[in-house]
């Protein structure tokens, strides 16, 4: 999932995506090492993220600068303002030229439930 920090990716994701499938590089590295964390597994378990990222959806929350800054500013541990503008003028839209099977675009405002 895509989106500038507040802009409500996690919120959205609990209330929308309760059914989607998450990939989990510790669950990876679990499944093919049998370990936590063993470094000689490490390219395979990229090449495995890869190929399973590309054949699912990318989901892009679009959200206003100033929606976001609010969100963020409101929660227990905001990141700095100048963070949130930061990535609002370096995000780049994902794309299926990257390798997605789909691209979803969500669009939030004030009154989006979630
Ligand atoms: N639809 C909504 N209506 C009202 N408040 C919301 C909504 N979505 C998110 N929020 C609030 O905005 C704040 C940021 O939301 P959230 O943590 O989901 O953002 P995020 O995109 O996952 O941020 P990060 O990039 O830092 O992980 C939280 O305090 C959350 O409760
Ligand atoms: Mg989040």
């Amino acid at each position: 999932m895509v989106g500038i920090p507040g802009a409500g990716k996690t919120t959205y994701a609990r209330c929308n995506l309760g059914h989607a499938i998450r990939i989990c590089l510790d669950d990876l590295r679990l499944m093919l090492s049998g370990h936590a964390f063993a470094p000689a597994i490490e390219p395979v378990v990229a090449v495995a993220a890869d190929a399973l990222r590309d054949s699912l959806a990318e989901v892009h929350l679009h959200c206003s600068l100033a929606l976001a800054q609010r969100r963020n500013a409101s929660r227990p541990n905001p990141v700095p303002a100048y963070i949130v503008e930061g990535f609002f003028r370096r995000l780049e839209p994902p794309t299926r030229e990257e390798g997605f099977a789909e691209v979803i675009d969500v669009f939030v405002d004030e009154d989006s439930p979630a």
